[in-house]
């Protein structure tokens, strides 16, 4: 499955939504406010941010919080990860949110965006070859 590209327009729109909901961030212990927001199969944005927890192992990502609201709204399907973070260079999302991402998204595309006009786009697939996913389960 592929992916249709984004116009720019949309994607300004997008980055506003990630950085909108970094605002929204608990992030007390890390002080690194992370938003993101997805555009899902439908065409509906939805937007998570980092939510920390003084037992810091609960400690749980944007992309993640994004992507259980997405579920959580009936939606099982994003196209576009936009991950804002606080920094000069662009990020790219942990491990376990690569993880999550590609279980929702196989052939989602990611696209880190930052304070400076920096960004990077990339596919789910180069941030995580090789990815266990449902169909290991058959
Ligand atoms: N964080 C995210 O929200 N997304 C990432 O992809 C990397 C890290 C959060 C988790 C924690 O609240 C803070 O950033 C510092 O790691």
């Amino acid at each position: 499955m592929s992916t249709n590209p984004l116009s720019l327009k949309l994607l300004k729109k997008l980055e506003i939504a990630a950085r909108r909901a970094s605002t929204k961030a608990y992030a007390p212990y890390s002080k690194f406010k992370v938003g993101a927001a997805l555009l899902t199969e439908s065409g509906k944005i939805i937007t998570g941010c980092n939510v920390e927890n003084a037992s810091y192992g609960l400690c749980m990502c944007a992309e993640r919080n994004a992507i259980n609201t997405m579920v959580t709204s009936g939606e099982r399907h994003v196209r576009y990860v936009i991950v804002y973070t606080p920094t000069t260079k662009p990020t790219a999302p942990c491990g376990a949110c690569r993880q999550v991402i590609s279980e929702f998204g196989p052939a989602a595309r990611v696209i880190s965006v930052c304070k400076s006009k920096k960004r990077i786009e990339y596919s789910i697939r180069t941030l995580l070859p090789e990815a266990f996913g449902p169909s290991d389960l058959k």
